[in-house]
């Protein structure tokens, strides 16, 4: 068994944050969501890692390496990203004749994929995939389950009338039969293999799709806000670690990372994630906050955001519900003329 982790993509809707950095790589509470998705793969007993990479290759690289995994890991590299089935194609080598998981890399699944494959090994299926119950399934891939209730019939894209409130999850388990199947489909209106395609073409042809609900929350963090939600869901479990000596009032769950020097006159509610080497003066960093490393916030309130490292906010007043990325300064100017002076990239939102 292989694992296939998409970590290409342009990841549009992100931006201006994807303009210097794959989308994978944004950390939620303080670790990147790639990250989440490498671990699962390994807690489910899977050693064998190809990583579809895409336009930041070298980045998504080193980012990966730079910690030690229990796996082998390789890189495959898409190209421009034609679609989720594409990244089979061209994964077609590494994957050999072995069964595999497929896990977008910008999903986050709180009870990881163990349970998930072993549906997949007993019930023997062709393939089997992911489905969560959402309340706006018109906005998902939705799948119509066959009357016995352990196979899909049909997999429609945002449907107009959903057959089932069953949202389509971005992990897939497969045979080797896929690759017959991506060979055989052609390109959607926006020009790209659709995985859904290439699992309706299984079905189509008999093939026995199965599938699993996901018990516990699952989170595509593709824009803005899911990230927001998705740091909020990860921050709701962690465990208090202070790894500094503080007189700051530190109330509930709160993660501080070393070398962080954070005064008497700041208060922290948790649950909050603080990186390393932090400097935090005369602050209140409330309730759902990552702070990266190397950050320093002075005479601010800050809460349910994700700060990226390197970022220097000062005397900024009170944010909430922000994203903020790598090496962004924010501070309160008091010279003439007065007023706000801005230096902002393309596509970046201000809601003041
Ligand atoms: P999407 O979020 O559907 O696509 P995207 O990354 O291009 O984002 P946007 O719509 O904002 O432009 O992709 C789902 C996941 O699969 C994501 O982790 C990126 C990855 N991916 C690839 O690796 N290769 C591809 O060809 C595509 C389409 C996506």
């Amino acid at each position: 068994m292989k694992a296939l982790i998409l970590s290409g993509g342009h990841g549009t809707r992100l931006r201006p944050l994807t303009y210097s950095q794959q989308k994978q790589l944004i950390p939620v509470a303080n670790k990147p969501v790639l990250f989440y998705a490498i671990e699962d793969v390994i807690e489910a007993g899977i050693h064998d890692i190809g990583i579809i990479v895409g336009p930041n290759a070298e980045q998504v690289k080193k980012t990966v390496l730079s910690r030690d995994w229990d796996a082998r890991i390789e890189f495959i590299y898409q190209g421009e990203p034609k679609g989720l089935a594409h990244a089979i194609l061209v994964a077609r080598d590494y994957l050999g004749d072995d069964d595999f998981v497929m896990y977008l890399g910008d999903n986050i699944l709180r009870e990881g994929i163990v349970e998930h494959l072993e549906h997949f090994k007993e019930g023997n299926f062709d393939a089997s995939i992911l489905l969560c119950e959402v309340p706006n399934p018109r906005q998902f891939g939705v799948a119509e389950i066959s009357e016995d209730g352990k196979t899909i019939r049909r997999l429609v894209e945002k449907p107009k009338v959903p057959p089932s409130n069953l949202a389509l999850v971005g992990i897939y388990f497969f045979k080797p039969v896929i690759h017959e199947a991506v060979k055989n489909i052609r390109p959607s209106w926006r020009n790209e293999l659709e995985i859904t395609d290439a699992i309706q073409w299984l079905i189509d042809q008999g093939y026995r799709v199965g599938w699993t609900k996901v018990r516990n929350w699952w989170k595509d963090t593709g824009k803005p806000e899911d990230l927001l939600e998705a740091n909020r869901l990860i921050l709701d479990d962690i465990e208090a670690d202070v790894r500094v000596q503080t007189s700051a009032r530190i109330h509930g769950r709160v993660v501080i990372g070393e070398d962080s020097v954070i005064d008497e006159d700041t208060v922290i509610k948790g649950p909050v994630v603080i990186g390393k080497n932090v400097r935090i003066k005369n602050s209140y960093i409330g309730p759902y906050t990552s702070i990266g490393d190397n950050v320093v916030i002075e005479n601010t309130e800050i809460e349910d955001s994700i700060v990226l490292e390197g970022s220097e906010i000062r005397n900024a007043g009170r944010i909430v519900e922000s994203l903020i990325g790598r090496g962004v300064r924010i501070i309160n100017s008091t010279s003439h003329p007065l007023g706000r002076k801005l230096v902002i990239g393309d596509n970046s939102r201000l809601i003041l």
